[in-house]
């Protein structure tokens, strides 16, 4: 049997053996593979997160714009309203990212952070026609190999839940542009309501940051019916909250969990290790995922 794990990596699954992938229990990984395999693709769902996650956290050296930093664009936000967000991103993502807070401690800090931000939003009255350009402006980039992802799950017809604490009409204007919002993909996240005019007068739905992706998992994913039945989960994230967002699958039976971990990665890499089954360090590629895809299908 040993050698067969062994077969099985070296041959089908040469990407795991890159140094840049990390794994607590190899053997865990491998038997979970081989089961979700054996199950077929009728029985998966892939969730994933997406800022960080299905976009890169860098590209050429600079960092890439996520769904809330899209905003940033003078056709929708005011030079002051650029400033205070910024102002908040310096203040709150240390915080957001600090190995030596618990969730517990982050969680209220969070809930500011979003409920600030979301505050200036609706004050600019930003126009839900202007969206489109600013994404188009914006720089943002999917992770090298985004294609062969979702057109894989599609042609599968593997429901591809995207589970965000992001802006969700940026977020689906990304997926969009980059041809990829196809019949199986499912978005949760802070999805923007307009008035008749089209201009932003709120958020819908609970606010969901990267702390409160469990309850986010319970009220919105667990209900729909795509994904109840399907208890085989491939699920990517880069933030230790990114876990929670299988709570809502009813009747788990192969949970496969892939960390990218794109920033401060010494402090990090102990409790990444120790909570994710695999872990990316500084890969802003998918593929890990569609070497996995390609095995488990
Ligand atoms: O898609 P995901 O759940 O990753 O989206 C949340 C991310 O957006 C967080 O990791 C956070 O750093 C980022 N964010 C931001 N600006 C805000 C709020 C969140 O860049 N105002
Ligand atoms: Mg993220």
């Amino acid at each position: 049997l040993a050698i067969w794990y062994q077969w099985t990596t070296r041959t089908e699954l040469p990407e795991l053996s890159k140094v840049s992938v990390l794994m607590r229990q190899r053997n865990k990984v491998e038997n979970t593979l081989r089961a979700m395999q054996h199950a077929g693709p009728g029985t998966l769902q892939v969730i994933s997160d997406f800022d960080m996650t299905l976009s890169r956290f860098a590209h050429h050296g600079k960092r890439v714009p996520t769904t809330h930093n899209i905003l940033d664009h003078r056709l929708l936000i005011d030079e002051d309203c650029a400033c205070n967000m910024r102002k908040l991103l310096k203040i709150y993502y240390p915080i957001e990212i600090d190995p030596s807070l618990t969730s517990e401690q982050k969680i209220p800090l969070m809930v500011e952070w979003w409920t600030k931000v979301h505050h200036l939003l609706i004050q600019q009255k930003i126009q839900r026609d202007m969206l489109a350009q600013a994404v188009q402006e914006s720089g943002v980039i999917l992770r090298e190999g985004y294609e062969v992802f979702f057109d894989r799950l599609a042609e599968l017809q593997v429901p591809l839940l995207i589970f965000s604490a992001g802006v969700g009409d940026i977020l689906e204007e990304v997926v969009r542009q980059s041809q990829v919002f196809h019949p199986n993909v499912h978005v949760i996240s802070n999805c923007m309501d307009f008035d008749a005019n089209g201009v932003l007068r709120g958020f819908k739905g609970p606010l969901i940051h990267t702390f409160n992706k469990r309850e986010g998992a319970l009220l919105l994913a667990a209900p729909l019916p795509e994904l109840r039945e399907r208890p085989n989960v491939l699920l990517l994230g880069d933030s230790l909250g990114d876990l929670a967002m299988a709570d809502g699958v009813a009747r788990p039976r192969n949970l496969l969990t892939v960390g990218f971990l794109n920033d401060q990665v010494e402090e990090r890499t102990e409790s990444y290790v120790e909570a994710f089954d695999i872990v990316l360090v500084k890969d802003e590629t998918m593929e890990v995922p569609n070497a996995v895809l390609k095995f488990i299908t």
